[in-house]
């Protein structure tokens, strides 16, 4: 099933982002590739049609934009421009949008080491983004534990998604937005304030990827199959 509206990855030329954007292409969803510059958001939209065909639904603009297009939107931004693009996109963000959020608040945007995460006054990235979106947006942590190399690779990911938000509906939207992801089992992690542990993981699978060379990823076992469904 088509989620029937566009999906704006803001952010989406870096390797996170372009790597959701191509998965979700790939599944045939409509995808606006969002950067601060319009040319490079196009480039990266014409790659995506390159390797998925000229059916690819896929375009690029910049951030304000692409938002303005539609009403679901992920952040794939390093920590250090999050609250600054927010804050730049909130008169654009329409009512009643969700907001994804992959970012982790890594140490490394301010020079420290890519194995820690930074103390975010909110509790985490996504609780920041809640605090800054408008009222009545819905933010849904999702997507911080599925690697870029995973996503830019071919075949399916062998990760699960866990899927952190307040609003129960938003979540499951983006429950099912996880599963169009060859490989991808998504599950309801529970509240927003759950998003500070995702964020943790990173740091975590980032230091077993250096320590053992490799692109680790998450799956979660012991669980009903109910817990695995999408609706
Ligand atoms: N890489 C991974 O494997 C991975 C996995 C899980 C989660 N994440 C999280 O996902 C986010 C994106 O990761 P990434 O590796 O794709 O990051 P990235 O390459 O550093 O950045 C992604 C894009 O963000 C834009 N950007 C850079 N600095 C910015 C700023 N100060 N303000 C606004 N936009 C800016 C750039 O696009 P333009 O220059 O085109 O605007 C860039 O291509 C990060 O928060 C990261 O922690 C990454």
């Amino acid at each position: 099933m088509n989620t029937s509206r566009p999906i704006a990855v803001l952010g989406g030329t870096g390797p996170e982002g372009f790597g959701l954007a191509l998965r979700w292409a790939q599944a045939g969803e409509t995808v606006i590739i969002g950067s601060r510059d319009a040319q490079r958001a196009q480039d990266a939209a014409e790659k995506i049609k390159q390797r998925v065909g000229a059916s690819a639904k896929i375009s690029g603009s910049e951030n304000i934009a692409a938002c303005s297009a539609t009403d679901l939107l992920v952040l794939t931004i390093p920590f250090e421009g999050h609250a600054a693009l927010l804050k730049q996109l909130k008169p654009a963000i329409r009512p009643g949008s969700i907001v994804i959020d992959a970012t982790v608040p890594l140490a490394a945007s301010v020079g420290g080491r890519a194995t820690r995460t930074l103390g975010v006054w909110q509790g985490s990235a996504a609780q920041q983004t809640a605090e800054l979106v408008p009222k009545g947006v819905s933010v849904v942590a999702a997507f911080q534990n599925l690697g870029a190399e995973l996503l830019n690779a071919d075949g399916p990911v062998d990760c699960d998604v866990i899927v952190c938000s307040d609003d129960p509906n938003a979540g499951q939207v983006v429950r099912s937005l996880a599963t169009k992801i060859p490989g991808v089992r998504a599950i309801d992690g529970g509240k927003l304030e759950n998003a500070r542990i995702l964020e943790q993981i990173t740091a975590l699978l980032i230091g077993l990827n250096i320590r053992h060379k490799g692109h680790s990823g998450i799956r979660i076992t012991g669980l009903p199959q109910a817990a695995y469904d999408v609706m």
